[in-house]
């Protein structure tokens, strides 16, 4: 009996080593938004195989998208199932989500698996062509009551909402709270691409990334991801936003992606606003800078939890002062100096996170100096024309009960959770000699 097993076993191992093992991700081209991982032993037939399925339509081709070779090609594919069962279809046992962040992630994976040999194929990105429309109805701008001047200013405002956040930024900064803050919640993402918007999966939004990867271990409930189409329905087609509800069950993920009648996908659309008072618990986006005011109120009055980027001046600016002094909103705790221009490139940015969830022992708090008013050095402390006392550098003269100016840094770093308060809903001006330097915060000790 145990010679036959034997016998077998040597029989199977001289089989293995004949026999190599293959780890793929193929795609369907009607099916951009998914993928298949799976496992074989000769990448050819597989690829006739999927290209043989009755029922299937002519233009449905599939192609690679990824091929390796592999030690033990069922535990690679077991591995694999298990670490992405969040972008796993719950239809499916073998359809996984498909997005250019997630296909680095499965190919990472893959690559840095004990198990791995070598790479056979991987696809590289195409250039997708820009296509122009044409439309030659268009009534002229008199007719429409708009300038040229609206349209520019118009189009430039758009341009500048076009940027996207890194995944790294987000996973950063979300490490820094305590994780139960997301047990059975709701997270809405309410100015986000959830998957893809049909024509450029590049566009897909990292904040939905970021929840679906993290879904289990975050403990969601559930995920929404609104999408705006566009404030102008250019060829009455119907405004184009829509909604997207990820949730995650013991099969896998389940996504809906629905186009309401009339929906816009904005953030004030009657529709978001009922997300956001009824099923939201936590809001987490990069708003549109053009719209920043608009939206700070809206979630604000919400009386949500939020975790939001923004730009960094904030802090020191008219309209957003007023919350501050309220405790309504504080600064998360980092920064975000860079964004994704839409061709995926790095540009410099001036972000910052702002949050009402709780930011405890913020590490950069000890960059503040406290120190009695003589001992800061001199040329961190003036006074402005009016006698105020302006500081810099990150010094707070401690004994100091007067109002004073600071700069970003002190309140970024926290001064407004350790005893002081902003004193004035606006900016502070201050001019040295009758000139106006750059503009502060005006504090006091509480
Ligand atoms: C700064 S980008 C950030 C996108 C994404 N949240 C991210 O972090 O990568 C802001 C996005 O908001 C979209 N947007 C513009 N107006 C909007 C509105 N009224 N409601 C919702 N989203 C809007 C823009 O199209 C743009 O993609």
């Amino acid at each position: 009996m145990e010679t036959i097993l034997q016998k077998k076993t040597e029989i199977n191992m001289k089989e293995a080593e004949d026999t190599k093992q293959y780890i793929y991700i193929v795609q369907a081209s009607l099916e951009p938004s998914w993928c298949k991982i799976g496992k074989t032993n000769d990448l050819d037939r597989r690829l006739k195989e999927y290209n043989n399925i009755t029922g299937k339509s002519k233009e449905n081709i599939y192609q690679y998208l990824f091929a390796c070779e592999v030690q033990d090609m069922t535990q690679v594919e077991n591995d694999i199932k298990d670490k992405y069962s969040v972008f796993k279809q719950v239809k499916s046992k073998e359809i996984f989500l498909y997005n250019t962040d997630a296909f680095k992630f499965y190919i990472d994976f893959i690559k840095s698996h004990k198990l791995f040999i070598k790479e056979i194929f991987t696809k590289t990105e195409e250039k997708k062509e820009d296509i122009k429309i044409v439309k030659k109805t268009t009534p002229p701008l008199n007719e429409r009551g708009i300038t040229r001047k609206d349209v520019l200013q118009k189009a430039q405002k758009v341009k500048n909402d076009e940027f996207y956040t890194q995944i790294e930024d987000i996973e950063k900064e979300i490490a820094m709270y305590d994780k139960n803050i997301w047990k059975e919640k709701c997270v809405f993402c309410n100015c986000d691409d959830a998957v893809d918007d049909e024509k450029d999966e590049r566009r897909t939004s990292a904040f939905a990334l970021y929840f679906m990867k993290n879904f289990k271990e975050l403990g969601l409930k559930k995920l929404i991801c609104t999408h705006y189409g566009g404030g102008i329905d250019l060829f009455n087609q119907g405004a184009k936003g829509y909604i997207y509800t990820y949730i995650f069950t013991k099969d896998g993920f389940e996504g809906i992606k629905e186009y309401p009648k009339g929906y816009t996908g904005s953030f004030d659309d009657p529709l978001s606003l009922k997300i956001l008072n009824e099923e939201a618990d936590i809001i987490c986006t990069n708003p549109p800078f053009s719209k920043a005011r608009d939206y700070w109120k809206i979630l604000i009055e919400s009386g949500k939890k939020f975790l939001i980027i923004s730009n960094i001046t904030n802090v020191k600016n008219d309209a957003y002062i007023p919350y501050f002094i309220k405790s309504q909103v504080w600064t998360g705790y980092n920064s975000v100096y860079e964004f994704l221009n839409p061709k995926k490139e790095k540009v410099r940015a001036t972000g910052r996170w702002y949050t009402n969830l709780p930011v405890i022992d913020r590490p950069k708090s000890k960059n503040i100096k406290f120190m009695k008013l003589k001992d800061i050095p001199e040329k961190f402390k003036k006074y402005d024309d009016t006698k105020i006392l302006l500081v810099d550098n990150g010094y707070i003269p401690s004994n100091y009960k007067k109002p004073f100016a600071v700069s970003l840094a002190p309140i970024l770093n926290g001064i407004l959770e350790m005893g002081y308060k902003i004193v004035q809903e606006k900016q502070y001006r201050p001019y040295i000699n009758g000139k106006e330097v750059f503009g502060r915060i005006l504090v006091q000790k509480i």
